[in-house]
């Protein structure tokens, strides 16, 4: 069996997969209307917490999912477009630097569109927790965003896995094996790409954090609803 190392830790792998599950219920429970918007709202707040799960990672996190390691230079850039193509083109063992830019991309638009989310209504009887909070000018800039950039996650998802395919079919890496089972060929890489271990119990303290931030920010901070007798 071909030697391996392992890349991608398992709460990156996990939030990864929670990260894509999540977003397309929300994408379906948005569709559905009405009847699946209470749904849509706690689906919103898990990917709230699985967003800054993965900010708070990329800082504390192993090599290979901290921002730090990924941040895309202009020169890194450059080089990479330059390069990607020869045969001797440089393998990275986490994101490359194009890579780098859509995951930061993604985080960033999934960031927005929940964060706009706390501020609209349906128009008729469920609503964000900072709906009314801020004035009703915010809000109807909150309602644009809210109901616009899911267009623009859409296709950065869409790019997201036309890559996978093209990094499989054309440059024969399989980097979707390598997100489940967090392993990849050791062949192009080198001993220090390898991670020691995934620090389960950091990603717990950190998960447990960023759930209580959550709460804080959709339960407790937020001012009492205005009640509405019909
Ligand atoms: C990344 C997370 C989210 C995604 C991808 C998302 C997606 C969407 C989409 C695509 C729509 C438009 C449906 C349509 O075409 O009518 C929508 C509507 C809505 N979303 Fe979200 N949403 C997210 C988070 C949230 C959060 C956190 C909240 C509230 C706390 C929320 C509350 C609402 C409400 C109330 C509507 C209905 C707006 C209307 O009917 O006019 N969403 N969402
Ligand atoms: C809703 C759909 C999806 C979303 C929103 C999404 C989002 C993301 C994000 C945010 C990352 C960065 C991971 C991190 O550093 O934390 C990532 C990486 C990755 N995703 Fe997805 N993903 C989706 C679907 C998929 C699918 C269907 C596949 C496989 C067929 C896939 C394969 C991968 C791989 C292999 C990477 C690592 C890329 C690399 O090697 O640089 N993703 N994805």
């Amino acid at each position: 069996m071909k030697k391996q190392y392992l890349i991608w830790d398992l709460p990156l792998r996990l939030f990864h997969w929670g990260f894509a599950t999540t977003l397309l219920l929300l994408w379906l429970t948005a569709e559905l209307g009405t009847d699946y918007i209470d749904w849509h709202i706690k689906l919103g707040y898990i990917i709230l917490v699985l967003t800054s799960f993965r900010i708070f990672w990329g800082v504390v996190g192993p090599k290979h999912a901290r921002f730090s390691q990924f941040m895309p230079s202009p020169s890194a850039v450059i080089n990479y477009l330059k390069s990607h193509k020869s045969v001797d083109a440089k393998v990275y063992a986490g994101h490359n630097p194009i890579g780098s830019i859509m995951v930061l991309l993604m985080l960033l638009l999934v960031l927005l569109q929940a964060s706009s989310g706390l501020f609209v209504d349906d128009e008729v009887f469920s609503s964000g927790p900072y709906f009314n909070a801020a004035g009703a000018s915010v809000d109807k800039i909150m309602r644009i965003i809210h109901l616009n950039t899911f267009d623009f996650i859409l296709a950065a998802i869409a790019l997201h896995i036309t890559a996978i395919i093209f990094y499989k079919k054309v440059k024969k890496q399989n980097l979707a094996k390598a997100m489940l089972t967090g392993k990849k060929d050791a062949e192009k890489l080198s001993a220090e790409d390898e991670i020691s271990g995934s620090r389960l119990g950091l990603a717990l303290i950190v998960l447990a954090l960023c759930v209580g931030f959550v709460y804080w920010l959709v339960v407790i901070n937020p001012p009492p609803m205005e009640e509405f007798f019909y």
